[in-house]
């Protein structure tokens, strides 16, 4: 199974680029390679390509894809669903060929878990990746641009990875990793829009000192900085609608019960459907941490990770999923996705669109995240039709 390829012993950990990667480049190529005329290959930036041939040879490229590496301690869903579930979809087809190609692309990095910075693969494919980011270091000082030769692809290269030629859109299957479609016991959802997001890395930098010795009024606690700062994230979300911001990690350094730490390193991630309201609270947030600081001889270094803009998906592909959707005999919904997709770096090089599956217990991002076989048996049905409603726009 695709969640064992981890480089975590009982957990699903795979990071951008990690050994077990190339596990599941493995297995998916063979997959892929098997069904019916496909032709598997792996870009300059580690995302996965399944070539699905057109009825002729210059046809337009339909493209269904996702990610294929996790959060730490992840389900098996998050990302790879969208892509098995896309293989499984063409190898349905028996051969029926279309008046587009097929293309399913397993992005090599959405989460950002490596090294911070979210969404490489697909911003490779879209041609938004700034080549500057390819210096930066995740926490054993490897760059992604060595991750990416040591995984035995050329950095120089990336330029390859971005997609060219006529596109019909692209097209996400995703597990809803909320609490929406269970509530309403609905199996799928179409997504109108993803939220923005702003991800920053908030480091509050005092004087380490001895625990014993120091007096309380003589210190510069860089931890009890960050924990006033993070108790003011939380009441900013709280008494702010639709708001969300967490506070995922945090390092205290040295990090020893018996010293004042010196510094503390945490990451800001603040999401909102309306772009103003994002960027406002996180400059209140950013003001509240200087003034914290201020307060307790702190300093403190703001570092933005991430200004993603909210997308809508495109409505023509919206409309075609949900005709699929109801000749799939599922109900139709539509609603919003709070995390980030693939589907909103995309959506800026050609129309983008998601099908959700239910999420039982709305649990992502957590080992017991699951999905229900009769969903993904509908989905697929879906998916089957989404292609034929495709056909009665570019025949
Ligand atoms: O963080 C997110 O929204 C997504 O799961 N990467
Ligand atoms: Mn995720
Ligand atoms: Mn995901």
């Amino acid at each position: 199974m695709l969640a064992e390829y981890s480089q975590e012993r009982g957990f699903t950990t795979r990071p951008f680029l990690s050994p077990p990667m190339q596990l599941v480049h493995r297995d998916l190529s063979a997959w892929m390679n098997g069904v019916v005329g496909m032709r598997a290959h792996i870009d300059p930036a580690g995302n996965i390509h399944g070539f699905y041939p057109g009825s002729s040879t210059d046809t337009p490229r339909l493209f269904i894809g996702s990610h294929l590496d996790t959060v730490p301690h992840a389900g098996a869903f998050d990302g790879i669903l969208g892509v098995v579930l896309g293989v499984a979809l063409l190898e349905m087809l028996n051969g029926e060929r279309f008046p587009f190609s097929i293309e399913l692309v397993g992005f090599s990095d959405e989460e950002g878990v490596r090294f911070g910075v979210p969404f490489i693969g697909s911003r490779a494919f879209a041609g938004t990746f700034d080549e500057d980011l390819l210096a930066t270091l995740d926490r054993d000082g490897m760059s992604i641009a060595d991750a990416i030769k040591a995984y035995g692809l050329d950095p120089e290269a990336l330029a390859g990875a971005v997609v060219d030629g006529p596109a019909v859109g692209y097209i996400e299957f995703h597990i809803e990793q909320g609490p929406v479609l269970e509530a309403l016991d609905l199996p799928l959802g179409v997504v109108d829009a993803i939220v923005g997001q702003t991800r920053v890395e908030v480091t509050f930098n005092g004087s380490a000192g001895h625990a014993g010795t120091t007096p309380m009024p003589a210190r510069r606690d860089a931890l009890a900085g960050a924990a006033e700062w993070i108790g003011a994230v939380e009441r900013e979300a709280r008494c702010t609608p639709g708001l969300v911001a967490t506070v995922g990690c945090i390092k205290a350094v040295p990090g020893a019960s018996n010293v004042i730490p010196g510094a503390c390193a945490t990451t800001l991630d603040v999401r909102h459907a309306r772009d103003e309201v994002r960027a406002a609270a996180a400059a209140r947030l950013a003001e509240r941490a200087h003034e914290i600081a201020a307060r307790r001889g702190l300093e403190f270094v703001w570092a933005p990770r991430l200004e993603q803009p909210a997308v809508s998906m495109d409505l023509s592909l919206v409309g075609a999923l949900e005709r699929a959707v109801r000749l799939a005999g599922a109900p139709v919904y539509r609603l919003s996705s709070g995390a980030g997709h693939d589907a909103m770096i995309v959506a800026a090089r050609m129309p983008a669109a998601m099908l959700f599956l239910r999420s039982p217990g709305g649990i992502s991002h957590h080992p017991d995240e699951a999905v229900l076989e009769h969903d993904v048996a509908v989905a697929l049905e879906t998916g089957r039709h989404v292609l034929h409603e495709l056909v009665r726009d570019w025949s």
